[in-house]
Order: structure tokens, then sequence, then C-alpha cells
């Protein structure tokens, strides 16, 4: 696949502030330390766009990133950060659930989970609110180069099978290493896809 083009646009505390919304735009959400600016820079073959840190809860923005002038790739903070304020959270919470309701050229928003762990709690309640407001949404396991292949195939199962109990049908999954970059082409396929329906 060739280089992509990547330019940072901005950062900013609330929908409202965002770029005009003239490009498709695609969203990155997930627990924090899931791997999601790993995930990032190895989309979009930076070292260093995005963060990675050891630190959880360190992006606490919208980040906007124009990719090849034609669709914005957007960083969201994660969510479920137990060692911020109850306070700072809600407030995150909220800022997430606006920006994903109200921002029009949203096409698609890609939840990390992490491969290694059990389907946890809130990313469930996240996963079905999406549902709920009909944003439409994929799914993506990350870090799945720290398990053997059997192992990812048997927790995706049983992650899915807490899916089923509240969903009819799954949605688009991907499976992914920021190390091995797997998974990078199936994402930015699935992207340009999306892209090319609607242009
Ligand atoms: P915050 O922004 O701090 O909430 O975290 P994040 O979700 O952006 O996670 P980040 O990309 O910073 O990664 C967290 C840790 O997991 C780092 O130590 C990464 O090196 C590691 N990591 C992320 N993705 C992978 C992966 O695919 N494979 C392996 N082995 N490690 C990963
Ligand atoms: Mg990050």
């Amino acid at each position: 696949m060739v280089e992509l083009d990547v330019e940072f646009i901005g950062s900013y505390t609330s929908e409202a502030g965002c770029p005009a919304a003239n490009l498709p735009e695609y969203a990155f959400i997930g627990r924090s330390n899931v791997g999601k600016s790993s995930l990032i820079n190895m989309l979009t073959n930076k070292k260093n766009l995005a963060r990675v840190s050891n630190t959880p809860g360190k992006t606490q923005l919208l980040n906007y990133f124009e990719v090849n002038k034609q669709w914005y790739l957007v960083d969201l903070p994660g969510y479920g950060y137990a060692k911020v304020s109850k306070k700072k959270r809600e407030l995150f919470e909220r800022m997430i659930q606006r920006f994903l309701t109200v921002r029009a050229s949203l096409q698609c928003t890609f939840v990390l989970v992490d491969v290694r762990h059990e389907l946890q709690q809130i990313d469930l309640e996240f996963i079905n609110w999406l549902g709920e407001v009909r944003i439409a949404f994929a799914m993506v396991f990350t870090k799945a180069d720290k398990l053997k292949d059997h192992q990812v195939e048997g927790h995706v199962d049983a992650i899915n099978q807490k899916l089923l109990a509240y969903w009819d049908e799954l949605p688009t999954q991907f499976i992914t290493s920021a190390k091995s970059k797997a998974g990078k082409d199936e994402i930015l396929q699935f992207i340009d896809s999306i892209n090319e329906k609607i242009s």
C-alpha cells in the first residue's frame, strides 16, 4: 500500500471547535492504554504521530489528522480511566458523547479492545450505547502479537459470545498488532471503501 500523506490539523476541547465537516471522518476510541496511539501510528506509518506512552489517560483532546487530503482521522480521548476525578471523567464522557452524536461527517467509529482480556463492562456499555444512538462502528482488537493465534481466536470468540447476548449481528471486526502491522491494510481498505461509496 502506498505511503499515506498525513497532516496534523489540531486538537480541540469540544465538538464545537472542530474543523469544518467537509471531509468524511473516522474516529478511534477505546479504554486508556488499549493501544490507540500505537494503532494510529501504525496505520499512518508514523513513529510519533500520536503519542505512545505507558502513562494512561494522556490523550484528553479531540485530535484531528488529515489523511491524503481526503479524510480525517480523529483520535478521541480514552474512556473509563479510573485515576482521574469523577468530575473530570464525566466531562470527558460528555465531550465524547456530544462529538459522536453531533458530528455530521463521522462515517465510522473504531472501538479498540485489547484482545488479551475479556470484554470489559465499560466496553460493552459503550458499544451498546453506540447501538442505541445508532452510530456506525467497527471493532478493532489490539495487541494480537501478545498471544498465540489460537488464543486470539478463542478470546475473540468469547468476546463475540458476550456481544451476541445483546446484538443480533456482530459488527465489522479487525484483528491488529501495532508491532507486526497486522490488520493495517484491512482497516485502510475498509475506510477507502466507505469513502468511495459516499463520494
Ligand atoms: P493512552 O493514550 O495513554 O490512553 O494509551 P493508548 O491507548 O494510546 O495506548 P498506547 O498506544 O500508548 O499503548 C499503550 C502500551 O501498549 C504501550 O506500552 C505500547 O507500546 C503497547 N502496545 C500498544 N499496541 C501494541 C501492540 O500491538 N503490540 C504490543 N506488543 N504492544 C502494544
Ligand atoms: Mg494514546
